[in-house]
């Protein structure tokens, strides 16, 4: 990572054509138009695992979880992922847009240049349709850039309560096939984790989408952890996320391999956890690790990757620069990414924010505070809100 001093970025188009002394680049370039920077610009930031299209918040459950109840405990009673699938069913394509618009914008507004957004709150055939449709009403819009991941299995449906392996046919057999051959999503993934989704299920169901074409990525070891890591490795994932119970093994596994291990400590924070990911060790091991906000109404409705990078400092150990390349670099990896974003350098993807600091630390260390002064996607500045946007 280089820090420049006096800079200036050049942008052609879509794309930044020179990076360097800003005496030197005006001298080339004396009729470029001129945008003053206040403060520090980055790489656009990269929000590679989130929730985005859903409904209502879910403050029952938060209030649930402050009584003393566990995640766990609330989606076997029907609360949880279910609550949120209850309410997106009986919505609207146009009022999911709505909602997810408004919550896409203040993403955004918090620097976010490019954010995965995942399925996963329908869990029947027209409902899932409806979110991947309205996830790619979000992508035309243009900004910010926005990849499709087809989360059917997120948890299996109350009419399949009774026979589980029938709803993973129906993924295998009739989703995947058709979100790859209408290129309704890019990728795929899956809730592997003890009583939702086996191993063998989630492998079941993830080579069937690299069957149809789609990537693969893996919500795996989040709160038991059941080999999800080592799954995730061994089928040449793009990114094993959550990871807060992986085992020696998957740890090794990810390090031996080019799957990003995604990290998401806002999720463990807000769902009141003493335990985060094994940040260090992942890193230790040679896993390159990403960032990300895990934004959802049920464990994590944070918008910001800010202060996700403060939490990756004070909760998972990280270095800044590594929080940093966190939500960058190695979060376009984890997207597949990593050749046209997360950097600024000539060529890439002119997805630039700026921060009203002056040092680069100060990124990873206001905790919960926005400083972003401005953003610009595919060389286009962005209307930031003056005013807060309502969430709910
Ligand atoms: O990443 N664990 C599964 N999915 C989300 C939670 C979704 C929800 O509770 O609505 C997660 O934590
Ligand atoms: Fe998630």
């Amino acid at each position: 990572m280089e820090v420049l001093g006096d800079a200036a970025v050049l942008i052609d188009g879509p794309t930044v054509a020179a990076v360097g002394p800003a005496a030197d680049l005006i001298a080339r370039h004396p009729d470029a138009v001129r945008q003053e920077v206040r403060g520090i610009l980055f790489p656009g930031f990269v929000d590679c695992h989130t929730h985005g299209v859903f409904g209502a918040p879910r403050l029952d459950d938060h209030q649930r979880r402050a009584l003393g109840e566990s995640y766990q405990a609330i989606a076997a009673a029907g609360g949880g992922i279910l609550q949120s699938v209850r309410d997106v069913r009986g919505r609207s394509a146009d009022d999911l847009y709505r909602l997810a618009r408004a919550r896409l914008d203040t993403l955004r507004a918090h620097g976010a240049t490019t954010v995965e957004i995942k399925s996963g709150y329908g869990l029947d055939r027209d409902t899932e349709l409806r979110q991947l449709a309205v996830i790619a009403r979000l992508a035309a819009d243009g900004s910010p850039d926005v990849v499709a991941t087809f989360l059917g299995a997120h948890e299996v449906p109350p009419e399949h309560r009774g026979d589980p392996a029938g709803y993973v046919r129906f993924l295998c057999e009739e989703m995947i096939p058709r979100v790859g051959r209408e290129r309704l999503a890019a990728r795929c993934d899956v809730f592997c984790e003890p009583g939702v989704f086996t191993t063998d299920a989630s492998r079941r169901i993830l080579e069937a989408a690299r069957s149809a074409g789609l990537a693969l990525t893996l919500h795996a070891d989040e709160l038991e952890g059941a080999g999800g890591a080592e799954l995730a490795a061994a089928l040449g994932a793009q990114s094993a996320d959550h990871l807060a119970a992986v085992s020696a093994a998957g740890i090794r596994a990810l390090g031996a391999s080019g799957t990003v291990a995604v990290l998401l400590p806002a999720t463990m924070t807000f769902l009141g956890k003493r335990t985060q990911a094994p940040a260090r060790a992942l890193a230790d091991a040679g896993a390159a690790v990403a960032l990300a906000t895990d934004f959802n109404p049920g464990s994590s409705p944070t918008v910001s990757l800010p202060l996700v990078m403060a939490l990756g400092v004070s909760q998972l150990g990280l270095r800044h620069e590594e929080a940093l390349i966190g939500v960058t670099v190695n979060a376009a990896a984890a997207l597949g990414k990593a050749g046209d974003r997360g950097q600024i350098a000539p060529g890439m993807r002119a997805d630039l924010v700026a921060l009203d600091v002056s040092d680069w630390r100060e990124a990873a260390y206001w905790l919960g505070a926005n400083l972003v002064t401005a953003v610009w996607t595919a060389g286009s500045a962005c209307r930031l809100p003056s005013a807060p946007v309502s969430l709910g």
